[in-house]
């Protein structure tokens, strides 16, 4: 039988037992203290649950593979657009991380700024949408809980170093400074923000450069994004194009 299968109900539990504790003498290299600390925290999380989130869930993205995929399309399609690029909404970086990466593997040499208030939602933001959008106010919890540096010291420790970072209120932020835009990553979730944001950025979009608006869908916890995104297509007289479900894309 090959080591490392899984063997539930082939093995008895004693020679199971038996044969770990051989496996693990034979083995196990010696261990540093950061180490066995680590060991220590994974079976602390696999018998209280505690830890689960950060160690064991392996799928962290808010998007999926094909909209990552998509994602990644539009910024090889915009590389020869003159401008930089933007995420507005940005939390941990993790898709930060990903397209950045995809960037630099790729030749798309271009800033990318990351623009987040990096403390969750503004309050008045989530009053709109508790009073007129019927929403729930535990909204205002969401994504609370991260730093700009967190965020800069996550995409170091990830060899990532050309990203700028931005803590701000978006509809603080003068998208002039960092015109023209060849791609934009709009995700913040709620109605006011997204309906501020998007005439800005859109009016630095460079010719042929995209924006892609996330969440644009149905009765949904984040469907301000999506009424934001309908409105601004109607008032302009341009395309609505819902791709992958969530994905609104505006073309220039
Ligand atoms: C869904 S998360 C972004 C996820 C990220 N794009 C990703 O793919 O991992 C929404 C982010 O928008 C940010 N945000 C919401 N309102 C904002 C505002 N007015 N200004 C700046 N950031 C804001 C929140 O702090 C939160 O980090």
């Amino acid at each position: 039988m090959k080591t490392g299968l899984r063997q539930t109900g082939i093995e008895g539990g004693k020679a199971k037992a038996e044969r770990s504790a051989d496996l693990r003498k034979t083995t196990r290299p010696r261990w540093s203290l950061p180490m066995l600390l680590y060991e220590a925290l994974y079976q602390v999380s696999v018998k209280t649950k505690l830890f689960d989130d950060p160690i064991f869930s392996l799928y962290k993205y808010m998007f999926s593979p094909n909209q990552l995929i998509f994602l990644t399309r539009c910024l090889a399609e915009t590389r020869d657009i003159p401008g930089c690029c933007v995420e507005v909404g940005c939390s941990k970086g993790r898709t930060t991380a990903f397209l950045r990466k995809f960037m630099d593997e790729n030749g798309i040499a271009k800033d990318y700024y990351a623009i987040d208030t990096f403390s969750g939602f503004v309050a008045e933001h989530v009053n709109h949408e508790v009073e007129h959008r019927d929403k729930d106010r535990n909204l205002a919890t969401y994504f609370s809980l991260n730093k700009r540096k967190w965020f800069d010291y996550s995409l170091q420790i990830s060899g990532i170093e050309s990203v700028r970072s931005v803590e701000i209120d978006a509809t603080k932020f003068d998208f002039d400074r960092i015109a023209p835009i060849s791609f934009a990553l709009l995700d913040v979730d709620l109605y006011i923000p997204m309906t501020d944001v998007l005439p800005k950025v859109y009016h630095n979009l460079s010719t042929g450069g995209v924006i892609l608006v996330d969440d644009c869908a149905e009765d949904q916890k984040w469907d301000g994004s999506f009424a934001a995104y309908t409105e601004f297509v109607a008032r302009n007289g341009l395309k609505r194009e819902i791709v992958l479900e969530k994905l609104g894309i505006i073309r220039k």
